[in-house]
């Protein structure tokens, strides 16, 4: 099977997870995407989507899903969504599309988060893939700098402005072995927005997708 394949096996899988009846948050990237197709297969049995971003909107709507204001929903079943990097304690760094604050609102509000992740993705410490942090505009230097003192190598992210018309700077050179303490940490600098490190709230359960099938941990 290609990465793809593998993507598109777990993406379907999280379909068992969907409580008919209910409304549906849904993640961002190239796995959650597969997920999205295999929901439009059950769309008349759910009442709707929560979006993590206007990619992932764009296509609930071509499929007829209709997107909910989250504002407007007062509890959520099921989240489910991708990761750049899982750890055995289930936390995880996401961000690679720029989507991580309303991934974390809506992992705030959910019940369950089901990650979906091939299997190139579990790592025994984060930090590898580089850190998003999504920042307002005119703090982006001074957050920069902070980073620094952490011993993190902030690059911003070119040509990218988020869905909240804010920017990212992806953190290098981190070795996360206190996932929970940076989160709080980094999340306390004046101008951060969200940090991609979902530690406190971290997966409920997680579907890997791997070449001899769909592994569940949780
Ligand atoms: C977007 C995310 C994605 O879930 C993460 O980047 C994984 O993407 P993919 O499924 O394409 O590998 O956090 O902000």
């Amino acid at each position: 099977m290609t990465e793809d394949e593998i993507k598109k096996a777990v993406g379907w899988a999280a379909l068992e997870y969907v409580i008919p009846g209910t409304i549906v948050g849904v993640g961002s990237g190239s796995t959650a995407s597969h997920f999205v197709d295999a929901l439009a297969s059950i769309k008349h049995q759910i009442e709707g989507a929560i979006s993590s971003s206007d990619t992932s909107t764009t296509k609930l709507e071509s499929f007829g899903i209709p997107v909910l204001d989250s504002n407007e929903v007062d509890s959520l079943d099921v989240y489910v969504d991708g990761a750049d990097e899982i750890n055995s304690y289930m936390q995880m760094i996401k961000g690679g599309g720029a989507a991580l604050t309303r991934e974390k609102v809506i992992a705030a509000i959910a019940r369950t988060f089901i990650c979906i992740v091939d299997i190139n993705k579990q790592v025994d410490v984060l930090g590898k893939f580089p850190l998003p942090v999504e920042v307002i505009p005119m703090a982006r230097s001074y957050v920069a700098r902070e980073l620094v003192k952490l011993g993190g190598l902030p690059e911003y992210r070119q040509n990218v402005v988020t869905d909240n018309g804010n920017v990212i700077l992806d953190v290098h050179n981190l070795i996360i072995t206190d996932a929970m303490a940076l989160e709080s940490y980094i999340n306390d600098i004046a101008g951060v927005v969200t940090i991609g490190l979902f530690a406190n709230r971290c997966a409920d359960v997680v579907l890997v997708g791997t070449q001899e099938g769909v592994k569940v941990i949780g």
